[in-house]
């Protein structure tokens, strides 16, 4: 395993390179470095790298990294060093991340913000096919043609004590607490004292907002199930179509897009390969790009016309929390901007949702209060093989996102549903030896959740309730219920999602699994 360990070093051992990313031509470049009788130690893409530089170098190691980069298909973050120029420290990047992190007589790499915060809150984002060259007293960029570039230096607004853990267990812990004050932060930042909706980058782009016919929604993972309870808040209240696609889907299938459509890409981190090749894809299209995102400076920023910041402040946990529902908030508070506009709003409608929001972090602390009934039924079901999670209209996304959640954290397979599938085959899934986790709120098809928890106990299925506080029917059916608080069904999902996370924490927690960095997963996913 030594040998497949960064920094590779090219075969006269005197350049040094760690990377991060995907060399996709590395086997053709590989063959062709060993007709120069270069001698690779590793399996890995990256080793081509040094070498690569190695062939080019005339003791000039930006102008050998220019030329090795025009070679180099794939995506790159690379820090490169030379015994040959040992004050120089030069960095390059493709598609991965890479900040360059500015402090007094030093400076520091890496490919995002947190591992540097304690030593300087002033950050470079190396923007695509940029490299740079580092000395401790001065960082200089340039582009592809070795053209000096002057680059944007941010100020990084949280703190190091931001990407602490606060006294909690783990960061997954603090994030899921954090909830209530992230919701009250967006709403806060949305919101203008006149109880208006106030966003300066909507509000510039106001005739185009105005012309969108339909809208498309791009994401992966858990910023796909914001993006698909995104469908449903935009159909209900701005009344225009809404089509939800996997990032990873959308790049590949040559998508129709028509003119005024409006793309909205959803992702915590900003660097997510494939959302990004998506946002590229569209933007072929000449559309306009909203992002939903939250980390300043990253590349889906870059890449999009407008920026709605979701205010989450740092997600150190790699099962994302805190993110998913500040990027619902978000997407209620675009809607709720759009139907306005777009006059599908009147005054009265938009003051009771602006009350709903308001109450959404109260509820959310409620619910939060009942962690240890939660920790109890997570207990009660540890031993379960698998798990189905059914959910009805705006709740289904939630029951793909609690499936994640739990999947990602304890491994144990789980399956999200529209619970109005399950006679369509999942109903076979059910026995005794599974769980099945019913989102059953107050909202028009409770009813239609009762009967798919009815016919779970009829097959001896083992259900866990998510219901409204006051609803004592239930208790008729099941053992095992989660109170939330009542709110307007069209929010439900703000406080549904909350059982869901503490369910698949305590389960992760009590099977004795690492719930910050769970297996075979990373943060972020920047190559493909
Ligand atoms: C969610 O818990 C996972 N960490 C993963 O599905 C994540 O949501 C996905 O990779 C998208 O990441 P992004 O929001 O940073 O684009």
């Amino acid at each position: 395993m030594q040998k497949n360990a960064h920094p590779h070093r090219d075969c006269n051992g005197k350049i040094a390179v760690v990377h991060n990313g995907i060399i996709e031509n590395y086997q053709e470049l590989k063959k062709e470095l060993e007709k120069d009788d270069c001698g690779f130690k590793s399996q890995t893409d990256s080793e081509v790298i040094p070498n690569l530089i190695s062939k080019f170098y005339k003791g000039d190691l930006k102008k050998a990294l220019i030329k090795a980069m025009k070679r180099l298909k794939g995506s790159y973050a690379l820090g490169v060093i030379s015994s040959d120029e040992p004050e120089r420290l030069l960095v390059a990047r493709s598609d991965s991340p890479l900040i360059i992190g500015l402090g007094k007589g030093e400076n520091f790499i890496a490919s995002d913000v947190p591992a540097i915060l304690k030593h300087t809150k002033k950050v470079i984002y190396l923007e695509n096919k940029q490299l740079a060259v580092i000395k401790k007293d001065r960082v200089n960029v340039f582009d592809l043609k070795g053209k000096e570039v002057s680059p944007k230096i941010d100020t990084i607004s949280y703190d190091v004590e931001a990407a602490k853990k606060f006294g909690f267990k783990d960061f997954m812990l603090k994030e899921i607490y954090e909830q209530p004050r992230v919701v009250s932060k967006i709403l806060s930042q949305w919101m203008s004292l006149e109880g208006n909706i106030r966003v300066r980058d909507l509000d510039l782009n106001k005739d185009f907002l105005k012309e969108i016919e339909q809208i498309v929604i791009v994401a992966c993972g858990t910023a796909f199930h914001a993006g698909l309870v995104g469908k449903y808040i935009f159909e209900s209240l701005v009344r225009l179509p809404v089509w939800v696609d996997f990032a990873s889907e959308f790049r590949y299938r040559k998508p129709i897009i028509k003119k005024n459509t409006l793309l909205i890409a959803i992702s915590q981190s900003g660097e997510t390969a494939d959302t990004l090749a998506a946002v590229q894809e569209a933007k072929k299209s000449k559309i306009k790009v909203i992002s939903v995102c939250n980390v300043l400076g990253s590349s889906l920023i870059r890449e999009s016309d407008i920026n709605l910041n979701t205010y989450a402040g740092p997600e150190i946990s790699v099962a994302s929390t805190k993110a998913y529902t500040a990027q619902l908030m978000t997407l209620y508070l675009l809607a709720l901007y759009l139907a306005r506009l777009k006059q599908n709003l009147n005054e009265d409608k938009l003051k009771k949702a602006i009350s709903s929001l308001e109450k959404v972090a109260r509820g959310q602390k409620k619910i939060l209060a009942r962690s240890r009934d939660i920790k109890r039924i997570a207990r009660r079901h540890l031993h379960f093989g698998a798990f189905l999670y059914l959910g009805r209209g705006i709740n289904f996304p939630n029951a793909l996102e609690g499936a994640l959640k739990l999947k990602e954290l304890s491994y144990i397979p789980a399956e999200g549903y529209a619970a109005g599938e399950m006679k369509h085959g999942p109903i076979a899934l059910i026995d005794e030896y599974r769980a099945v986790v019913c989102i059953a709120n107050d909202s028009p098809v409770y009813d239609k959740m009762l009967s798919n928890i009815q016919e779970g106990l009829a097959r001896k299925g083992k259900i866990i309730a998510i219901a409204s506080e006051g609803n004592e029917e239930i208790k008729n059916y099941v053992k095992e219920a989660i109170f939330i608080p009542k709110i307007e069904p069209l929010f439900s999902p703000l406080f549904a999602i909350i059982p869901l996370q503490l369910l698949a924490y305590y389960i992760a927690c009590l099977k004795g699994y690492d719930v910050d960095k769970p297996r075979n997963l990373a943060k972020s996913v920047t190559v493909e």
